[in-house]
């Protein structure tokens, strides 16, 4: 099924020129503090709390799953931004729906038909995102877009916070955003890994709308003062 053009005039257009999201990634977060982390960045205008699943296969570390997610829904009004990096990801796709997750990310890596997998996702009433790593082929994500809420373009290879953004990422986002333009889709392009306030202009740049940020927030000093570092730097791109 296509979908019409969004109007970006329309307050509920999903995607918009010029809105652009600011998603922290809890990953770099401290754990024994994480309401009032959420709760800082919340304040602070952040638009959607990105959260990452790892399994120890699908990448090499090991983070939390279902029941980890429905603790941090309790934490904040925000949209959770859930990115699975687990091996079958549809197998537990029920038990983060039900554990609060507002968008579902999982990898084209991990799935046989991403398109398929993206459809599965909002047939459940969630947003739909398909992420893709460095070193994968653009082309294995780009035909799935019409069925994607959000494209998220891996700008490190998954698996770690603090990385450094990976310096062939603007081509990737460029291919991406070109791809939703040309066939007038709904669909945020988002990056995942080393963006902070010098990085992130050329991101959005090359056409990216959503920007997750780990490190650069939750290690900053004032990680309030990172979240409108962060926008006022995309805004100013
Ligand atoms: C990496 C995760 C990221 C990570 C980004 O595998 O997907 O969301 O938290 O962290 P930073 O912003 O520190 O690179
Ligand atoms: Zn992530």
């Amino acid at each position: 099924m296509t979908r019409p053009a969004p109007d970006p005039a329309a307050p509920s257009a999903w995607s918009a020129p010029g809105r652009l999201r600011i998603c922290p990634s809890i990953l770099s977060a401290d754990f024994a503090r994480l309401a009032e982390a959420i709760a800082t960045v919340e304040a602070a205008g952040a638009d959607f709390i990105h959260v990452d699943v790892m399994d120890g296969q699908f990448v090499p570390n090991l983070t939390f799953g279902p029941i980890v997610v429905a603790g941090i829904r309790k934490m904040t009004r925000l949209p959770l931004d859930v990115h699975l990096m687990i091996v079958d990801p549809l197998r537990h796709l029920p038990a983060f729906a039900d554990a609060g997750a507002n968008h579902l990310i999982v990898h084209v890596e991990a799935v046989d038909d991403p398109a398929a997998a993206a459809r599965a996702i909002r047939a459940r009433g969630l947003k739909a995102g398909l992420s893709i790593k460095p070193r994968t082929p653009m082309e294995r994500l780009l035909p799935a877009l019409p069925d994607c809420d959000i494209a998220l373009i891996m700008t490190v290879e998954p698996g770690a916070g603090g990385q450094a953004f990976l310096p062939g990422s603007p081509e990737r986002i460029e291919a991406a955003r070109r791809a939703v333009a040309d066939r007038g889709l709904d669909c945020l392009v988002m990056v995942d890994g080393g963006i902070d306030p010098r990085t992130a202009p050329a991101a959005a740049r090359a056409g990216a709308d959503a920007f997750v940020a780990g490190h650069s927030i939750f290690h900053a000093a004032d990680p309030a003062g990172a979240v409108h570092a962060l926008r006022r730097a995309v805004a100013g791109a």
